[in-house]
């Protein structure tokens, strides 16, 4: 690592720090050390309606993995997250909702949030939905969503968001694993000026005969949009709220009941319900909120992502609120109306923290300069990233051009499973390196396994594991504790498996490299490459598919998908756009292949598994290094597929 490239904790910075080096080197220790007195401790900055006697019961041996934190303490998160925020700032923006369109803003106070909230709980229980129930989210990004997630906290019922990206097919898909009693969604959703039908694709999942275990759809008028209505399953939310009460007693709930479902995608099979718990998740979203970011009272944090994915659920509402911070909500998207959006809000809003990903950055640098022209930006005090590697490049542009080379940058890898943020620098702690998250958050032990998993020491690279449990860990898949242990305990045994690869350098730094599964990162979106081609074989007309990775500037990564056709039926650009279009109606947006290629036979071992190592270099045009192929089946397949690509390209 040349000097360079180390940007040492700027003077400022660590005279106004929360966490300096030396106090996050000697917490880190006890936290690894004694993690349940750490724990124990950090447990405070919560209200528990009955204390925990026991902190940490886990077990990660692959015969009986058990996550088990503050196990006998009672508590309600939505409480939590509002009424204790009362009194001292009950008038406090607990959300800055930003429109699509620029015209448009709300601030919501603490006090009026614990109304709404309380009011839609009640709500919730007149639809007879109680503690347990597994209530679907399917909402574009305005304060009800934010509502709605809150107040199934409130009542206990677990809450499953689901993008709005993703298509009626997805939608039911998620619905039917969960046994969804209530829908709550919007009419439409505005992104970019684009109006996405949330309630017709609603519809359409509802039409799917598995779907029977919904007995409601409340539906918010965001854009007054026709639809069509059912009157004995459509509910709107406004005549609800209209005649509920605004009293509603938290519910108490144990520690280790179910907060949410997220689901997400994996190397295999259909997507997994990540479930995740009460009182370890809020602990550790909002011990991570304030010291990853330095979080201070009365500051604005925003957090680009959307409530359908993880980020969204840990910071921009569970941490956060949690914390009595003020948080931004934006409905629409990065460059809309144009590129100078992101810093126009920053502008309006005095946002002190930006937390956005790789890829909204990249979109940003493709315009250079013209992204922040006219913003002044002076209120911006540290900045994140999150959801794939960020390539120097573009970590350079941000810190310079964003952050004007005052602001640190928080490179923070986590995933659905982690609950919260497991690897990042502490902006008053650690000297950054551009394209590393860096070290461990307290009570995170990370290790570089190989391949046979063996634990490597010192400076290494290979597979990265988590050694111990933490409290945001996921507990188990919604309904499938054996696809759990299986995903992620039996590649290494005695250790969480991340998926990922990673390198440690000399400094104890870590550089995620990458996934080292079959699930490719879109744009900072999960995708599995199972989900894709199983989507794809689904069309009448295909026989076999095959998906992989290739590099794309702003996506990162580009889904490139091999196609072999049944027999009597032939490869035309006609039937390669319908096929785009299948995976969009499959899936949603997010899915849908930047190329497709379509191949007379796909390389197979004698096996009968697909090589995709041979797949993901003939995609990129590197030829020369696709290694041994005399194992394949028939290695000729190889000849044909790269005469196709050079065709294509
Ligand atoms: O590959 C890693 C990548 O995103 C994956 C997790 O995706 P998801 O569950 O959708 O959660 C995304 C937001 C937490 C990881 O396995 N990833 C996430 N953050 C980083 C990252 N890769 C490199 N650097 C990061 N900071």
């Amino acid at each position: 690592m040349s000097a360079e490239s180390l940007y040492p904790v700027q003077p400022e910075v660590a005279a106004h720090t929360l966490t300096d080096e030396a106090t996050y080197k000697a917490l880190y220790q006890q936290s690894v050390v004694n993690p349940d007195g750490f724990w124990r401790e950090q447990a405070e900055r919560i209200d528990w309606i009955k204390p925990f006697t026991r902190v940490k019961q886990t077990s990660f041996d692959d015969h009986h993995v058990d996550i088990k934190w503050f196990a006998d303490g009672t508590l309600n998160v939505s409480a939590n997250c509002l009424d204790r925020h009362l009194e001292e700032r009950g008038d406090q923006a607990a959300i800055i909702w930003e429109g699509d369109d620029p015209s448009e803003h709300k601030v919501i106070t603490y006090r009026d949030l614990h109304e709404q909230v309380s009011k839609f709980a009640n709500a919730l229980r007149g639809q007879d939905v109680h503690r347990g129930d597994v209530v679907t989210i399917y909402m574009p990004m305005i304060p009800e969503a934010a509502v709605a997630m809150l107040a199934c906290a409130r009542v206990g019922a677990i809450h499953s968001v689901v993008f709005g990206g993703f298509s009626p097919e997805a939608l039911a898909g998620r619905i039917i694993d969960c046994n969804s009693k209530l829908v709550i969604t919007a009419d439409e959703a505005l992104r970019g000026g684009k109006r996405i039908p949330l309630k017709a694709n609603v519809d359409q999942a509802l039409t799917h005969p598995e779907t029977r275990s919904i007995q409601n759809v409340i539906v918010v008028k965001r854009t007054g949009g026709e639809i069509n209505w059912y009157p004995h399953r459509d509910l709107a939310y406004d005549d609800l709220m209209r005649v509920a009460g605004s009293v509603c007693a938290p519910k108490e709930m144990g520690a280790e009941e179910p907060l949410f479902i997220l689901y997400t995608s994996g190397s295999t099979g259909k997507p997994k319900g990540v479930l995740h718990t009460t009182a370890g998740y809020l602990v550790f979203v909002a011990l991570t909120h304030e010291k990853v970011f330095d979080y201070r009272p009365g500051e604005v944090f925003w957090c680009t992502a959307d409530v359908g994915w993880v980020t969204g659920h840990s910071y921009i509402l569970y941490g956060p609120l949690a914390n009595g911070a003020t948080t931004l909500m934006y409905e629409g998207v990065p460059n809309y109306p144009d590129v100078t959006r992101v810093a126009k809000i920053i502008d309006k809003h005095k946002v002190n923290i930006l937390y956005t990903a790789p890829t909204a950055i990249r979109a940003m640098m493709a315009q250079g300069k013209a992204a922040v022209e006219g913003a002044d930006g002076s209120s911006l005090r540290l900045l994140g990233s999150v959801g794939e590697p960020i390539n120097p490049q573009a970590w350079h542009w941000y810190y310079e051009t964003v952050g004007q080379s005052r602001c640190p940058i928080v490179d923070t890898w986590w995933q659905t499973e982690t609950g919260g943020i497991l690897i990042s620098p502490l902006p008053g702690a650690t000297a950054l390196k551009p394209g590393s998250a860096t070290r461990p958050f307290f009570g995170v032990v990370p290790g570089i396994v190989d391949n046979q998993g063996n634990l490597l020491e010192g400076v290494a690279e290979g597979n990265l594991v988590i050694l111990d449990s933490w409290p945001g860990q996921m507990r188990s898949i919604y309904r499938d504790h054996d696809r759990f242990v299986d995903t992620y305990f039996k590649a290494y045994r005695g250790m969480y498996f991340t998926g990922d690869g990673a390198r440690r350098d000399e400094d104890g730094y870590y550089w995620i490299t990458g996934r080292v599964d079959d699930v490719l990162n879109i744009s900072g979106h999960r995708m599995g490459t199972a989900e894709i081609e199983s989507a794809m074989v689904a069309h009448p007309k295909v026989a076999e598919a095959a998906a992989v990775g290739v590099p794309h500037d702003l996506k990162g990564q580009g889904i490139y998908v091999y196609v072999s056709l049944n027999t009597g039926e032939h490869s035309s650009e006609e039937l390669s756009q319908e096929l785009k279009q299948w995976v969009r109606h499959e899936i949603g947006p997010i899915a849908v292949p930047e190329v497709i290629q379509f191949a007379a036979s796909l390389p197979k071992t004698r096996s009968g598994k697909i090589m995709r190592r041979i797949l993901r270099k003939i995609a990129t045009g590197d030829y020369e290094s696709l290694g041994d192929i005399s194992t394949l089946a028939d290695p000729s397949v190889v000849q044909d597929l790269i005469e196709t690509h050079r065709d294509l390209h």
